[in-house]
């Protein structure tokens, strides 16, 4: 994996736009896996930026994002599929028919999920995933002891995770108890994984993930066994790391390319 720290969340952003746009510029029709959560905001909005002013295109787009809670009606403020119209879709020129998200609604999980993993087959498998990391070191809701090959499916939420995310829902109790999530299994098949993380309360889960042994019981740790993972992160969620690391790209390139 390639750890790239930079100063702040401002470059963090910055250089996950340049590298998804890099991709995108090389395969028009790239197979875009698509995060939610306070991460991914600033990348979005560059994205959203670059449409409107340099007129990147996003028509050849397909898009697959990680996860959705079950039960939220589509419209539900906190539901992923509008979460996702808000902060990124409303600004790009995507083609609707090429963007999947977990259906919060489904009749038959187990169909849906088995389905969605098809779609992604189908459309050639993902490019490259954007991921977050939960405090607890989650990946999509990949809750810790998630089986390190699972599929998509439906999981229940930790009490972590369900207190992390009630400052969205006014209380705990409205927070739902399950979420269909893609499996560590489906994320490691992306041919690149893009994982972001900001801020102090980070620092502990992204130390466990690239220094600490890799287990179920942090499931971002498994990122250390993927061929084309890069990991943008700024001082503050890397100041529990404790080794040396690169500040770009180029850097990260050269610095691996010596090893
Ligand atoms: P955050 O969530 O981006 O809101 O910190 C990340 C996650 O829980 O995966």
């Amino acid at each position: 994996m390639l750890v790239i720290i930079k100063d702040d969340y401002e470059a963090v952003s910055a250089e996950a736009a340049r590298l998804v746009v890099n991709r995108m510029r090389k395969k028009p029709d790239l197979v875009l896996g698509l995060a939610t959560g306070s991460t991914p905001l600033g990348l979005y909005a560059e994205l959203i930026r670059m449409h409107k002013e340099e007129g990147l295109d996003f028509s050849k787009l397909t898009t697959f994002n990680l996860d959705e809670y079950v039960g939220l009606p589509h419209d539900h403020p906190e539901s992923y599929r509008h979460f996702m119209q808000k902060n990124l879709f409303h600004g790009l020129n995507l083609d609707p028919r090429f963007v999947h998200i977990p259906d919060s609604l489904a009749m038959d999980i187990e169909d849906h999920c088995l389905w969605y993993e098809e779609q992604i087959a189908a459309a050639g498998g993902l490019d490259l995933q954007i991921l977050g990391i939960g405090g607890n070191g989650h990946i999509a809701f990949n809750e810790p002891g998630s089986s390190l090959g699972s599929r998509t499916r439906v999981k229940t939420l930790t009490a972590k995770t369900r207190e992390d995310n009630a400052r969205f829902f006014g209380s705990l109790e409205d927070v739902p108890r399950f979420a269909l999530t893609m499996g560590v299994g489906t994320i490691m098949e992306a041919r690149e994984l893009l994982l972001l993380a900001s801020g102090e309360g980070k620092a502990e889960a992204i130390a466990a993930s690239v220094e600490g042994p890799i287990t179920a019981m942090v499931p971002a740790s498994i990122v250390q066994m993927h061929p084309r993972a890069f990991l943008v992160v700024d001082r503050a969620a890397a100041s529990k790391l404790s080794g040396e690391y690169a500040t770009t790209f180029e850097e990260a390139v050269i610095v691996r390319r010596k090893v």
